[in-house]
């Protein structure tokens, strides 16, 4: 079965980098021009045609469930002072998706951790995981490209972009070899390694889609980098069994965990905005030309 109707999305981390931004919200609430960004994620998912999102969350976290959810309130009040508009996009996010489950990692054991607590609303049938750090912005979008290679090549795939060799050390890097337009086939992979351990600049970014056996060796994997149970520490050793591939996808990805990633992502995005782009770009003209 090459279908995948399930993306688990790991929300349980603290955000320390945002603070004191985090200190009572979710990092995934942080926005966008006009949205929290795991909003993006989530029309990703829904855009690639995913039925049910699996948000792997922990306490504080509620705030991420909610703005997927019903507000009946809400949906009342502007419905009784006639805000038409308002009222049509706050229903629009709520039926974004109708099948949202939450798990809870008890632990902040690290993100194959946060995948492996998913295994019993996930079954046996393949998957995708996106991280919220990591926006894409792409048509068609990341995990709809993925899909395609997915359902040509039959086994996981692993979204990549090159990075500057000082970078390689903030992501889990990939070591393959080209079996077909811009797709790897996966002979090494490591978390975090030294610039000098890797002859690859092929990093991970936050997408994938997996197969159920990745729950079996997940079972198994001892921690890692940092202490932490690492996905990729997994992934190396499912690639032994079963062909592990690595997709360049097509698209501009913005590392919205970093500020300066952030604020790159909100000033593109807001570029692109059919209502604010044209007069923010015209401001970003005129903002350019008196520093210069
Ligand atoms: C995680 C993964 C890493 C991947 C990265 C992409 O790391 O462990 O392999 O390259 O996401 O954003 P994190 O950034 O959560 O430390």
């Amino acid at each position: 079965m090459y279908h995948v109707r399930k993306a688990v999305l790991p929300v349980a981390g603290l955000g320390t980098r945002f603070l004191p931004a985090t200190k009572a919200i979710p990092k995934e609430m942080l926005t966008v021009v006009d949205r929290p960004t795991i909003q993006y994620i989530v029309e990703e998912a829904v855009a690639s045609g995913v039925r049910q999102v699996v948000l792997v969350t922990a306490a504080g976290k509620e705030a991420i469930a909610n703005h997927f959810d019903y507000s009946y309130e809400l949906e009342a009040y502007l419905q009784a002072k006639g805000k038409r508009d308002l009222l049509e996009e706050v229903q629009r996010v709520t039926s974004l998706i109708e099948d949202i489950v939450t798990v809870r990692q008890k632990k902040p054991l690290g993100l194959g951790h946060a995948v492996y607590v998913t295994r019993h609303v996930v079954g046996r049938e393949p998957f995708a995981v996106l991280l919220g750090d990591d926006l894409v912005d792409a048509e068609p979008p990341c995990l709809k490209q993925m899909l395609q290679v997915f359902s040509e090549f039959k086994g996981p795939v692993l979204a990549v972009q090159r990075v500057p060799k000082e970078e390689v050390h903030r992501y889990g890097i990939v070591v393959g070899e080209k079996v077909g337009d811009r797709v790897y086939r996966v002979r090494d992979l490591r978390e975090k390694p030294r610039p000098e351990e890797v002859d690859s600049d092929l990093a991970i970014i936050g997408r994938y889609i997996l197969i159920p056996e990745i729950y079996d060796y997940l079972a198994q994997t001892k921690p890692g980098v940092g202490g932490e149970i690492q996905l990729t520490d997994a992934l190396a050793a499912l690639k032994d069994d079963h062909p592990v591939y690595a997709y360049e996808f097509e698209g501009t990805r913005y590392d919205a965990g970093d500020k300066f990633g952030f604020m790159q992502a909100v000033i593109t995005f807001a570029l692109k905005h059919p209502e604010l782009g044209p007069r923010f770009r015209q401001y970003l003209k005129e903002l350019s030309q008196k520093l210069s």
